[in-house]
């Protein structure tokens, strides 16, 4: 018989846990059996030891298998799923689904996305920023969704329940970050999703769970061996998250930022990297070679057709579409105020994590599962890092709902922002991939 007792001793150890092993403590995580404190050393035993390639692929499968696996056959095409690691100002799947889906090329974005915690900014937090959206839609109402506009966002939370009560304990008994850990949760609820191609955006820097690109380049390697075992095919982009992404934290505000990229008049690096990522969901369907992929797709910031389609999900979610085609429409937040610099230099550093958590004591995020969000709340940045700025000029505005909140957040943004003399070396927007192309 096996007993919890021994697989933390066995791990403590050092030594690898067995398929009859993980599928056990799995199990008993689903069912309820094993209590908290037992599941918790066992993390912790993971956390220090690890687990080999071969232990992190059977403990993911056994995850996806702890729930029901999407059955995405009623959908016509090749289906397409895209995944972040997490980071501050990525709004990149409002944007990518509705441009891969635009160009008609026989390629269907079944894209499955979970909420903000802690730092980390959520999709299906920015998708229900606008008024009557609903992401809680039927298996059968999804897949119509899919069929007739070629996208649909639904709720990742509903597949993998054993990685949900994992996370959870994770989360607060700093197990988070843990390469074999966050590849098997990850990959775990994109398998079970049940799409045939996966792009990873796999976020490396200071607002990033890795901080180096050695590290991410591990974790990279890691998530798409596990989909390559698992039959799909699944590539990497290893990303910079050292700066926000883009110019907005916050949910409101991305999304009107990302019908800013839609209309073709986005920020730069924001609108350079949705690019990348909705050809690679394109190429790696097979729906063209790379140059033509990245073609089709920016044609679609250009003749309004993601603008439409991205209108096409939030009417099809029982939203107001409206506010696609006008985001004035989008309240604003009761109080602003702008942070100015104290003196003049180059924005040397920005520490995005300490920016993530500031929008979040705005009021953007939530710091327990349970916290309510105040979609209007969040940054404005008017600057990045490598800019000059003089005394006195404005930085960034805050948007929230209070006035403690406000310098809660002010204070926050303010050590988060370093200016030098020293002009900083330029960072790559994206640092490599594996499997993919850019
Ligand atoms: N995202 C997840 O879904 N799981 C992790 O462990 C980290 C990021």
């Amino acid at each position: 018989m096996l007993r919890m007792y021994d697989l933390i001793q066995k791990k403590q150890n050092g030594y690898a846990l067995s398929e009859e092993e993980l599928t056990f403590f799995v199990k008993g995580v689903t069912d309820g059996s094993i209590p908290d404190y037992q599941i918790s050393a066992l993390l912790m035993a993971i956390f220090f030891k690890g687990l080999t390639e071969e232990e992190t692929t059977v403990f993911t499968e056994c995850l996806a298998d702890s729930g029901e696996r999407a059955d995405l056959s009623a959908i016509k095409g090749k289906k397409v799923d895209k995944h972040s690691t997490g980071g501050v100002g990525d709004k990149t799947s409002l944007i990518v689904a509705p441009m891969v889906a635009a160009t008609n090329m026989g390629v269907y974005v079944a894209k499955m996305s979970g909420r903000g915690l802690g730092h980390t900014g959520g999709t299906i937090d920015k998708l229900e920023s606008i008024p009557g959206v609903n992401t809680n839609q039927s298996r059968e109402d999804f897949l119509r969704i899919v069929n007739e506009i070629g996208l649909c966002i639904g709720q990742s939370s509903c597949f993998a329940p054993a990685d949900k009560k994992l996370y959870a304990l994770r989360d607060v008994t700093a197990t988070v970050n843990c390469l074999p850990l966050i590849a098997s949760s990850v990959m775990s609820k994109k398998l079970a999703a049940g799409s045939d191609c996966i792009v990873l955006d796999v976020k490396c820097g200071s607002g990033a769970f890795v901080k180096t690109v050695k590290e991410a380049t591990e974790l990279a390697d890691l998530m798409v061996k596990i989909g390559t075992r698992a039959g799909k095919k699944t590539v990497a982009l290893i990303t910079n998250m050292d700066v926000p992404l883009g110019r907005n934290v916050g949910n409101s505000l991305e999304v009107i930022e990302a019908i800013d990229v839609l209309d073709g008049q986005g920020d730069k690096d924001l609108t350079e990297l949705c690019i990348t990522l909705a050809a690679n969901m394109l190429y790696i369907a097979n729906a063209a070679d790379y140059d033509e992929c990245v073609r089709a797709v920016t044609k679609t910031l250009h003749d309004g057709s993601a603008k439409k389609k991205l209108a096409d999900l939030v009417a099809a979610l029982g939203g107001n579409s409206d506010y696609i085609y006008n985001p004035s429409l989008f309240k604003e937040s009761k109080i602003s105020a702008i942070i100015a610099a104290d003196r003049s230099g180059y924005i040397y550093k920005m520490d995005t994590e300490l920016i993530g958590v500031a929008a979040a004591v705005l009021g953007a995020g939530r710091m327990t599962k349970e916290s309510p969000i105040d979609h209007r709340a969040g940054i404005t940045f008017h600057h990045t890092v490598g800019d000059y700025v003089n005394e006195g000029e404005a930085i960034a505005t805050i948007y929230t709902s209070n006035i403690s909140k406000a310098q809660n957040g002010m204070e926050l943004i303010f050590n988060a922002v370093k200016i030098s003399d020293k002009k900083p070396e330029p960072k790559k927007l994206i640092y490599k991939t594996i499997g993919g192309k850019f």
